[in-house]
């Protein structure tokens, strides 16, 4: 299986490089790693937002659209969503996506 090389930078600008694997998401990835910035409550059903990230271009560009369910949990993430924002238990992870840069939120409570 592919290794995917994920970074995701932590509120105080620390980057954080984890390696995850096609088919698993972003969210559970950095889970799996203990990065601090993601919350995860509810596991990945779509439930929660706090998993909130801030997917940096060209990566944005390259996801597939956001659906309904997941854009209406965007309005309960706990700092305010933007255009760059998704939820990270969506984002299902492929070779496409290696090098992915995310930002994560000062709080995700
Ligand atoms: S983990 Fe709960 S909405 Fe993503």
């Amino acid at each position: 299986m592919s290794t995917i090389h994920c970074t995701l930078i932590d509120a105080s600008g620390t980057e954080h490089t984890i390696e995850a694997q096609a088919g698993e998401s972003l969210m559970q990835a950095a889970v799996r790693h203990d990065i601090d910035g993601i919350a995860a409550d509810c596991g990945g059903t779509l439930a929660c937002a706090t998993c909130h990230v801030r997917v940096q271009t060209p990566w944005l560009e390259q996801l597939p659209s956001t659906s309904d369910d997941e854009r209406a949990m965007l309005d309960f993430t706990a700092e305010t969503a933007d255009a760059s924002s998704r939820l990270s238990c969506q984002l299902v992870l492929s070779e496409s996506l290696d090098g992915i840069v995310v930002r994560l939120p000062s709080t995700q409570h």
